[in-house]
This record gives C-alpha cells, sequence and structure tokens, in this order.
C-alpha cells in the first residue's frame, strides 16, 4: 500500500487517538498474570498491541471481546501460565517481544518467540543477559541476542540488582516482572527515566513496587489482582497531529483526552522550546485501577489544543530524550519548517527502533527538500526548508510512515509515501483522522 499527499490548505477540528500502546501493552500482560478479570476500556487494537493479546492467550489466559477497545482478560494468576504449544509471534512489537521474555524467564517450561524482519533484527540482549543472570536460560541467534529466541525459565529466579547501560522501559518491565519469580528483590537503575507506565500500574495490581535513589524495586511475594484499566490516548499518535497544526499556517485542532505522563510529554516541551502554542484543556486524571495498597496511581490525559504559527529551531538531548524518543520522526518535521537549525543528541537508541530512524529520517526528509545531517547519536535539521512532494518510504516503521504523510501535508506538490501498511501497528484510523482535520481527501491509499 501507498498512501498520496497534498498539500493540506487548512488543519482545523478535533480528532480522537487511540489507546496508548504502552499502556494496552501493559494492561493485557498485567491482566494474564492477575487472579480474577481486569477490564481494560480504550484498548489500542492495533496489530502490536493484538500481538501481545494473541501470546497471553497461548500462555493460558481468557481475553474477551466486547467490543471497540473493550476487552476482559481473565487472568491466570501469578503462578499459572501454561505452556504454548506453539512459537508466539510478536509481529513487529518489540514491547512485546522484551516484556514476555521477562516473563517467561520465570515460567517453568519452554516458549519460543519470534517477529517480522524488523524486529528479528533487534537487540534482545539488553533483556536477555540480565536474565540468565538471574538464572532463566534464553538461547538464540547470534548467541541469543535476536529473535527467535527460545526462553526456559526457571522458579526461583535469582535476586538482582542491574543497572541498564540504557534508559529502557521494555528493560526495566521485563526485569521488574522476572522479579515476581525471583527469591528476592529486583532493583533496576537507569541511567536518565524512561516512561513508568510499569511502575504506576503493576502497583496498582498489587505488586510490591519501590522507587528510590538506588532505582525500581519489585519485593516477590504477592499475588495480582485483576484492575479495571481506561487506556488514555497515545500521546505518540496525537504528536503526529499536535505537528501537523503547528507549523500550518491558520491551523486550529485539538486531540481529545491524550495522555499526559510526564515521563511521556517531551514532545510537547520541544514544541514548546520551538515557540508552538499548545494549551491543555480538561485535564483530568485517568483512573486506571482500584487503589491497592496505596500504590495506585493515575495516568494524567488532557485534551491538547494547538494553533499553528512561526517556530523556531531547538536542542533536544539527555533526560528529554527518552521523553520524546518514539517522536524524533514527526519533530524532524517540524525542525525543517522552524526557522533556525535543531540539534538532536544522545539519541542513538534512535538506530535500533522499528527502523534506523536516525537514518531513514535524514534519507526521506532529505528527498523532501530538507537539510539534514545524520550523527551517530541523532541529527543536525538545518531549518527553514521549502518541502516539496517526492517518492519517499517509510521503510516498513509505522512512526516513519506517518511523519513523512504529515510532511506531505506540508509540501509543495503530490508526496508519495510507500509501504505504509505498517501504519496499522500503532494507529489503524491514521488516514481518515488526517482527512477529517484536512476538510478534503489531502492523502488517500492506493494498493
Ligand atoms: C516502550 C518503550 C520504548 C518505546 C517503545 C515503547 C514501552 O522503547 O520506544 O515504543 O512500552 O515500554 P525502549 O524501552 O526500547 O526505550
Amino acid at each position: 500500500m501507498r498512501i498520496r499527499v497534498r498539500r493540506a490548505r487548512r488543519l482545523a477540528g478535533r480528532v480522537a487517538v487511540p489507546g496508548d500502546k504502552s499502556i494496552s501493552h501493559r494492561a493485557a500482560l498485567f491482566g494474564a498474570l492477575a487472579s480474577g478479570r481486569t477490564e481494560i476500556t480504550g484498548f489500542l487494537e492495533g496489530e502490536d498491541c493484538l500481538a501481545t493479546l494473541k501470546a497471553v492467550r497461548a500462555l493460558g489466559a481468557e481475553v474477551t471481546r466486547k467490543g471497540p477497545g473493550h476487552y476482559l482478560v481473565d487472568g491466570t494468576g501469578v503462578d499459572g501460565l501454561t505452556e504454548p504449544d506453539n512459537v508466539i509471534d510478536c509481529g513487529n512489537s518489540g514491547t512485546s517481544a522484551r516484556l514476555l521474555v521477562g516473563v517467561l524467564a520465570g515460567q517453568p517450561f519452554w516458549t519460543v518467540l519470534t517477529g517480522d524482519d524488523s524486529l528479528r533484527s533487534r537487540p534482545m540482549d539488553r533483556v536477555a543477559e540480565p536474565l540468565r543472570r538471574m538464572g532463566a536460560t534464553v538461547v538464540g541467534r547470534r548467541e541469543g541476542s535476536r529473535l527467535p529466541l527460545a526462553v526456559r525459565g526457571t522458579r526461583p529466579l535469582k535476586a538482582l540488582t542491574y543497572a541498564s547501560p540504557v534508559a529502557s522501559a521494555q528493560v526495566k518491565t521485563a526485569l521488574l516482572l522476572a522479579g515476581l519469580w525471583a527469591d528476592g528483590p529486583v532493583t533496576v537503575r537507569e541511567p536518565t527515566p524512561s516512561r513508568d507506565h510499569t511502575e504506576r500500574m503493576l502497583g496498582g495490581f498489587g505488586a510490591r513496587l519501590t522507587v528510590g535513589p538506588e532505582g525500581i524495586t519489585l519485593t516477590p511475594g504477592v499475588q495480582l489482582a485483576g484492575q479495571l484499566v481506561a487506556v488514555p490516548g497515545d500521546i505518540s499518535s496525537a504528536a503526529f497531529f499536535l505537528v501537523a497544526a503547528a507549523v500550518a499556517p491558520e491551523a486550529e485542532v485539538t486531540v481529545s483526552q491524550v495522555g499526559t505522563n510526564p515521563t511521556r510529554t517531551g514532545v510537547l516541551e520541544a514544541l514548546h522550546a520551538m515557540g508552538a502554542q499548545i494549551q491543555f484543556v480538561r485535564g483530568q486524571s485517568v483512573t486506571s485501577q482500584s487503589v491497592m495498597g496505596g500504590h495506585a496511581a493515575a495516568e494524567p490525559s488532557a485534551d491538547l489544543v494547538m494553533r499553528g504559527g512561526a517556530l523556531r529551531g531547538t536542542e533536544i538531548g539527555g533526560a528529554l530524550v527518552p521523553r520524546l524518543i518514539d517522536e524524533v520522526p514527526i519533530l524532524a518535521v517540524a525542525a525543517c519548517l522552524a526557522e533556525g537549525p535543531t540539534e538532536i543528541r544522545d539519541a542513538a537508541e534512535l538506530r535500533v527502533k522499528e527502523s534506523d530512524r536516525i537514518r531513514a529520517v535524514a534519507t526521506e526528509l532529505g528527498r523532501l527538500g530538507a537539510r539534514i545531517t545524520e550523527r551517530p547519536d541523532g541529527l543536525r535539521i538545518e531549518g527553514g526548508a521549502r518541502l516539496h512532494g517526492a517518492v519517499v518510504q517509510s521503510g516498513g516503521d509505522h512512526r516513519m510512515a506517518m511523519a513523512l504523510v504529515v510532511a506531505g501535508l506540508l509540501a509543495d506538490g503530490e508526496t508519495v509515501v510507500e509501504d505504509t501498511e505498517c501504519i496499522a501497528t500503532s494507529f489503524p484510523g491514521f488516514l481518515n483522522a488526517v482527512n477529517d482535520l484536512a476538510g478534503t481527501q489531502a492523502a488517500r491509499a492506493e494498493s
């Protein structure tokens, strides 16, 4: 599939984005591990999160779809997962694969995990290596660092204190989950804080979790109990419309009920630093779970209103990077239209996402007329570009595909984005939302 895009005359209106991907994965997985029923509303029915649902079914949880985004997960309890009778395919989803490896490390049976071409090329040693230290057997291609991986868990796993070399919520979550079957506490320290959905939600399910200066610690020995989880809209999906509106003259776009967890709002801070006018309205907390042991922490959300205007270049680096890591492709679109240069540093992780996003951003936005220099750990983007239509490639990366469609809305002439099926991994309704805001068929899919 490809998408043909033309410049949008004006972007205006209100749009809803699907549920948060990170929160949806966790709700499904923690629900499977809990005793009793977890009821999830706003679940993201994108391919990535559906892969997690399929995996938890294969491991013995019961999953019932009640309606769009509305699921019941009847969990097995912490000790009740069962050996799947086939390979589990995580598709394109790094979160499914890495979180599952953590869970499987504590199961007394064999499981084989695989994924699509992109996922099979992504590093798994970041979770496999510390889990081996805990006692799990994780074997596979390239010395057990790439999918397909076979995991034979053990019980109990050994307690662990681990200083992760990368700020990764997937690593943090995998190790804390493995801690449920450990013989003592598991503590994870990160170089800079990554998204904290696990800390908020797993505590709500009843896990003993503490957050302190030495790291995040899970102390085993408790059961988890099913919860109600209301998933807010995904700020990573909202970012495409926020950027489109920020740089389009006379635009005014509202994105409803977006999750505004501070560990995810780096994109709003970057846009604010670039001079964008963002307004939060009807801010509220979506209660993710009932209060258990004082640990429950809500995921905040708000309607976000963006009005078009002139942006200026900015610098992005350090602790801000994990808080906007998935938004770099779309922020790069804003940066090439802003006045003055933008420097993005400390973002080498972008090279091991669904594609090498440093290379992809430089190459594909370059085809549209942007002037971008690749750095080992980031990008320098000269501002003030006048984008012109061209044929560009998503490389099978959903966030690249959507960023390029938005670039097409802001470019002269026609842009053709190739290989756009991947958008379904995180935002199945993306094209309709684009056309609703553009008020015309600015973007058309073609097979
Ligand atoms: C995610 C963590 C991030 C992010 C990914 C989702 C999660 O990855 O890029 O899209 O849900 O935990 P890393 O943990 O590799 O940084």
